[in-house]
């Protein structure tokens, strides 16, 4: 089959070097998942994968009409076969040689789909950030440039921030929070028997609401920094006793909550706040005697560019990079002393900024969950 490249610098011009014409094709590759991403982002607000899934399995030959899938998502045709047009190009899904039917590989339906209680791939999920990025576009440029704000907002991402963050979170950690990764952090009889727990920069709230359910002994409070983020987490939190959620600036926690706590988490939180110096001299206050901090975060690296395309390779290290430049460099950097530390700070800067709140160092431990590319930092406090 004869590939049509027009678009091609190279097909024009002979001059054009081997160097030059990997460049083009890096281009054209970030160039079409951009695109694709984005719609995939549009697809999962509609649930379009899920009705393809659904109209691929009412039809013998797991095949099915853009008409077919645009009835069962409650959207229109024309839309959605462009959509599936875009989705079957890229390689997600299957189409046949009419060109006009389409298919998701029932082994595929896990991935693309969530299916049995199970979500979709994490992937997916990171490409939901990208809407709110573009709501961002005008307040990021301005921060970026020289005489601009200081940082962005969170409110510069309206809403979107926090609903795509708890969908990322529970794609990253539904399977494996409750079991491994407690387990990991010699929590679990703690937990288990009533301990009181404390979440900084909870978010929507997903982490609280899912640790409460299992450990009903233990009583769970979320402290966040956002009102509509609390808002969420409170709405999510319906019937649960043992969970409440407080909006509030984590650098500056209740002074009544000294040698309170004994567990406090960060899930993904330290490299987005302004202040996570503060914050976690903070946390050192309100911990027991005997008690736990446990810092989830993308600690693999080492903080280094160059080393960290090694450590993540390319691509995974790219997503992190640009998810920072986007989102976590802005909205840590809003307020002067502001560190802005972004989603690759390494496990040095972890490290150091645990030692500088006083953690003893002895009691500092790197630990890998084996689920996700990063680390926790976990400190348990002598008696
Ligand atoms: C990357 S999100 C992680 C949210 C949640 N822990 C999760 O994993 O789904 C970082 C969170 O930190 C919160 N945050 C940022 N600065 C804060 C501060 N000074 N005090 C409390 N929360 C803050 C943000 O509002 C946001 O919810």
């Amino acid at each position: 089959m004869a590939v049509i490249d027009n678009f091609s610098i190279s097909k024009m011009d002979n001059s054009i070097n081997q160097s030059q014409k990997e460049l083009e094709d890096k281009l054209l590759t970030i160039a079409s998942g951009g695109q694709v991403s984005m719609a995939v982002a549009l697809g999962m607000e509609l649930n379009l994968f899920q009705a393809m899934a659904t109209a691929c399995k009412a039809s013998p030959r797991h095949f099915a009409t853009a008409a077919e899938i645009a009835t069962q998502a409650g959207c229109k045709e024309r839309y959605i076969f462009e959509w599936l047009a875009s989705m079957a190009c890229a390689g997600l899904i299957d189409v046949d040689p009419s060109g006009r039917l389409f298919s998701i590989k029932p082994e595929h339906v896990q991935i693309l789909a969530g299916e049995n209680g199970k979500q979709a791939h994490r992937h997916l999920y990171t490409m939901a950030f990208l809407p709110g990025f573009g709501i961002a576009f005008p307040e990021l440029k301005a921060a970026f440039s020289l005489g601009g704000p200081r940082g962005v907002p969170y409110s510069a991402y309206e809403d979107t921030f926090y609903t795509a963050m708890i969908n990322f979170s529970r794609s990253l950690h539904d399977e494996h929070l409750c079991g491994v990764y407690i387990e990991m952090l010699g929590v679990l009889e703690l937990l288990q028997n009533g301990a009181n727990v404390l979440d900084v920069g909870c978010g929507g709230g997903y982490h609280v609401q899912k640790l409460a359910r299992h450990f009903p002994k233990s009583t769970f409070t979320g402290v966040d920094i956002t009102q509509s983020a609390i808002d969420k987490a409170i709405a999510g939190a319906k019937g649960l006793h043992n969970a409440k959620f407080i909006c509030a600036d984590a650098g500056r926690l209740h002074k009544d909550w000294t040698g309170k706590y004994d567990l406090v988490f960060f899930f993904d939180s330290c490299h987005d706040l302004g202040r996570p110096d503060l914050t976690i001299t903070e946390v050192n206050r309100v911990l027991k005697p005997g008690g736990f901090f446990a810092m989830l975060e993308w600690l693999n690296g080492t903080g280094n560019v160059y080393d960290n395309i090694k450590t993540y390779g390319g691509p995974l290290a790219a997503l992190f990079y640009g998810i920072s430049a986007l989102h976590c460099i802005g909205v840590g950097s809003n307020e002067e002393g502001d560190l802005g530390l972004g989603m690759m700070m390494g496990i040095d800067t972890g490290k150091k900024l645990l030692e500088n709140a006083g953690f003893a160092k002895e009691n500092i431990s790197v630990q890998k969950p084996p689920f996700l590319p990063y680390n926790a930092l976990r400190f348990q406090r002598p008696y």
